[in-house]
């Protein structure tokens, strides 16, 4: 199974993936990162593993068709398998989701519902919750709101800052995401609606 790591900044969650699949925990081959941004960090992380890269930004390619198109012939290209959103900051068409429907995960910072968007540790911190998480999710035309697959709870203490939460919820993050692409991979794995079970 040929996997495609999509992410637009620092990466920590490509290389909690590059890790689980280099120690054997994932058995899939990580094939592509697709990057939006030349200047992330996760750019350099892809290279110094000795993944290849697919650079394609929104500024080159106006219309995001275009966009879109370009990612799938490298995804054709790479035959890949399963899409792994990783901080991938481009919402993707519907014709997209579509397209790739049942074989595209994200990871998301919170306990979803609660908190979607592009700052989900730092709208629960400044909301007071108690308890916050990460999600990951098969992704739907909806932004963060597609069936869920693993969820983790991370609780909010009276002395954490904002960012001392943000390490733990990363720490949590770079645990379950590759448990969730391992279950996927080994085909563990079964969607009904909006329902998803582990076998
Ligand atoms: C992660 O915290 C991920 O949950 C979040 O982007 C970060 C990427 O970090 N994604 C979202 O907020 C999606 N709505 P990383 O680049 O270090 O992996």
């Amino acid at each position: 199974m040929n996997i495609a790591v999509f992410a637009s900044g620092r990466g920590t969650n490509f290389s909690a993936v590059v890790r689980a699949v280099k120690a054997g925990k994932i058995k899939a081959n990580l094939a592509l990162l697709v990057c939006d941004n030349p200047g992330a960090q996760v750019v350099g992380r892809a290279r110094r593993a000795g993944i290849k890269i697919a650079l394609v930004t929104r500024k080159e390619l106006s219309a995001k068709e275009e966009f879109e198109n370009k990612i799938i012939a490298y995804l054709q290209e790479c035959k890949i398998d399963l899409i792994v959103l990783a901080g991938f900051m481009c919402l993707l068409s519907s014709a997209f989701v579509r397209r790739y429907s049942g074989r595209i995960i994200n990871i998301h910072p919170s306990l979803l519902p609660s908190f979607k968007g592009v700052q989900g540790i730092k709208d629960a911190f400044d909301y007071g919750s108690k308890v916050t998480g990460v999600t990951v999710h098969f992704v739907d035309e909806k932004m963060d709101h597609g069936p869920i697959i693993l969820q983790g709870a991370v609780r909010i203490e009276e002395n954490d800052t904002l960012e001392s939460l943000e390490v733990k919820i990363h720490r949590l993050e770079h645990k379950l995401y590759p448990e969730a692409i391992r279950l996927f991979t080994e085909g563990k794995l079964r969607l009904e609606g909006r329902k998803v079970t582990i076998k």
